[in-house]
């Protein structure tokens, strides 16, 4: 599995990511309202977009993370909900009764998946769980137009403001490439103002252009859409990012 020490603090990863959502939200909503039915959120993490999905649309709304304290933070945020559930659990081994019209992965956690079983697994898994022609839409750097040269120090990537109110300096490094598995690999750093040093890490999965689109036909999906990014513009082979919207065959 993925190391997740980046997913330590639900409260300060939604201080550091929760606004930079509007354009998964919008979209997201959009063809939630489409599809008419019930929505899994595989990944969910604290409920960035899972809780908007569930406030604008009123369908029912399940989230599944691995990670508790991202998934208690969703709790905490959700009480006055009565159509959102969270569901704590590894996202190849999670069993719901309920068949979805839409399942979401955002914050390109399908990259968490690190090896072509897991993906493979992890595809047909939501494709179980999915209705007739129901929707799969996420999103994934690219391979091909990711810069993946390694850094020689840690770059300073932003700044924010933390649950507790500190100005934390976040930089990153990119370690390695393992240009065998495709898997990146980074150091976090948060500098706080008394000086302290909180370190952490994370790997990422780029699966190749071709694999991905095996690995939607092995596992029973059609690509209905591709975006360059969640304002819908329009797919770069060579870009840096795409959101893919599969449909169930
Ligand atoms: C980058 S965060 C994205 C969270 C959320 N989707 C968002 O966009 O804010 C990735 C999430 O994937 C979760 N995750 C990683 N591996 C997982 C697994 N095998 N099963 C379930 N969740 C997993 C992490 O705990 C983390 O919350």
């Amino acid at each position: 599995m993925q190391n997740l020490s980046e997913f330590r603090s639900g409260a300060d990863y939604d201080a550091q990511y929760d606004h930079l959502y509007d354009p998964e939200i919008a979209y997201l909503t959009q063809m939630a309202l489409g599809q008419k039915g019930a929505i899994l959120d595989v990944c969910c993490g604290t409920g960035i977009v899972t809780i908007p999905l569930a406030e604008k649309t009123g369908f029912e709304v399940h989230g599944v993370d691995v990670a508790e304290d991202m998934l208690a933070a969703a709790q905490a945020k959700s009480q006055h909900l009565h159509n959102i559930h969270f569901h704590l659990a590894d996202a190849l081994d999670f069993h719901l009764a309920q068949r979805f019209a839409l399942s979401i992965m955002t914050g390109n956690a399908f990259q968490a998946f690190l090896t072509e079983d897991n993906a493979l697994h992890l595809l047909q898994h939501i494709h179980q769980h999915l209705s007739d022609a129901g929707l799969l839409i996420f999103d994934t750097r690219l391979l091909e137009g990711f810069d993946l040269t390694v850094d020689t120090d840690f770059k300073l990537k932003s700044e924010y403001i933390d649950a507790a109110g500190h100005d934390v300096r976040y930089f990153w490094k990119k370690t390695r490439f393992d240009d065998i598995n495709h898997i990146l690999y980074f150091d976090k750093k948060r500098q706080y103002p008394d000086g302290k040093e909180v370190f952490s890490g994370i790997e990422l999965k780029f699966f190749p252009q071709e694999e991905l689109y095996s690995l939607f036909e092995r596992t029973g999906f059609a690509v209905l859409h591709q975006f360059a990014n969640w304002q819908m513009s329009p797919f770069d082979l060579a870009g840096p990012g795409a959101v893919f919207v599969l449909q169930k065959e």
